[in-house]
């Protein structure tokens, strides 16, 4: 969106058109000629219309708090889950020794999901983007929390000794060069990260308390000795590795939390000293560990309260004789092993024909075939479903025929 779209859009009366727009008619074509008919000027209901499919799209991420704001879409792609966001402002937000208001800048706020939550919490916010029209979104986005200011400007020009608390979430895909559909691409090179990720790691370690959120892929390597890292997964999905600093840290060393029904924490500290016994012997169940704990290293930690094994030393695979249950169970989906069946197509066609299925989900890890490639060539007839999961028991390529618990 450019600035002089973003000017018209918060007219008042544009506004307030956004906010009725369901009262139009479904069709795109239909809507568009309808709000050329009362006088939006062509750019103006381009922009309308962009809105409020963004804010449908928004309603995944920020509940109904969508319905109230406005999204640039590279700044809805980056913005955090809500629920997460409510995460970073407990980890970060705490009391002032002075009894003051407790200060937090949020460095690089994009559309200003983090900024609520902060705000939400009663924090006093300074929030900053480098971009302007983001700026001016976030502005709008936290009109209702008058201790939450924007400012357009770049975090490396904001005086930093004041706060009792920083939050970095530094941009990770390249601004500007979006193609037709709108995307960006990923960078990941984290000197290149804006701002880098060396900046904000020398600002996180010298503040009060500090929170730095990066993709979940990131080098362990890169996880400075002081800080917590903690991969977070929400509904199933791994959305982020958050670096903590200073107060905000609780225990330093890599960290996996699962949100979603259900909450788990596992630390590194909880890895077995070895988790070579049993590695390979196949149990009645086979589990696959959330993809925070995968992502953290920390899958071996999972064995001893689910008294299970490896399927291999290096795949994130376990295999236990018990059903899942107790608190680590919300690390793990479960699957019930019925077989072990052979790997080439066509026994394993001729297998599956026999057991009357004829629709299949293909799990791998440790396999060096491709899904859906699988399923196309197995052309099952209908039948009843099951998951395929192709994997090893320690050096033994194996297909597991299973069915989730
Ligand atoms: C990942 S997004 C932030 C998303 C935000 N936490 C949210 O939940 O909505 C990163 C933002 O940093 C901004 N940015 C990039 N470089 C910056 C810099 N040097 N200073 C301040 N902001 C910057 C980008 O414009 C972008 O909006």
């Amino acid at each position: 969106m450019d600035p002089q779209t973003l000017t018209e859009l918060l007219d008042v009366a544009v506004l307030d058109r956004l906010d009725r727009i369901d009262d139009l008619p479904g069709d795109e074509l239909a809507r568009s000629s309808a709000l050329r008919k009362e006088g939006f000027s062509a750019e103006v209901t381009a922009a309308l219309l962009t809105q409020a499919q963004l804010r449908r799209e928004a309603g995944a991420k920020l509940g109904p708090f969508a319905d109230d704001m406005l999204f640039t879409r590279d700044g809805l792609a980056q913005a955090t889950r809500l629920p997460v966001a409510a995460h970073h402002a407990r980890r970060l937000i705490g009391e002032t020794a002075d009894g003051e208001t407790f200060r937090i800048a949020d460095l690089g706020c994009g559309i200003g999901a983090d900024s609520v939550a902060f705000a939400g919490m009663g924090a006093q916010v300074s929030a900053v983007d480098a971009d302007e029209v983001t700026a001016a979104v976030a502005a709008f986005n936290l009109r209702h929390l008058p201790d939450a200011p924007v400012d357009h400007t770049r975090a490396e020009d904001v005086d930093l000794s004041d706060f009792d608390a920083l939050w970095f979430d530094p941009a990770r895909r390249t601004i500007g060069k979006s193609d037709r559909r709108g995307s960006t691409a990923r960078i990941t090179d984290p000197e290149a990260f804006s701002p880098s990720l060396s900046w904000v790691i020398d600002q996180a370690i010298r503040a009060k308390a500090a929170g730095v959120k990066l993709g979940p892929a990131l080098d362990h390597g890169l996880v400075p000795e002081e800080a917590e890292a903690q991969w977070v997964s929400h509904n199933g999905e791994v959305v982020e590795v958050c670096l903590y600093f200073g107060a905000a840290c609780q225990r330093p060393g890599r960290r996996a939390l699962v949100m979603g029904e259900r909450t788990l924490l596992v630390h590194e500290d909880d890895l077995p000293e070895s988790d070579e016994e049993g590695i390979g012997t196949l149990g009645r169940y086979l589990l696959e560990p959330d993809g925070a704990i995968v992502r953290a290293g920390l899958v071996a930690a999972l064995c001893a309260p689910l008294q299970a094994r490896r399927v291999h030393p290096k795949i994130a695979y376990l295999t236990t004789d018990v059903e899942p249950s107790g608190p680590a169970a919300a690390g793990v989906t479960a699957y019930t092993v019925t077989d072990v069946l052979p790997a080439k197509i066509p026994s394993l066609r001729k297998e599956l024909v026999s057991r009357g299925i004829g629709s299949v989900v293909v799990k791998k890890r440790g396999a060096d075939i491709v899904p859906d490639q699988v399923r196309r060539q197995l052309k099952l007839p209908k039948g009843d479903k099951a998951t395929l999961v192709f994997t090893r028991l320690g050096e033994r390529h194996v297909v597991l025929l299973t069915q989730p618990v």
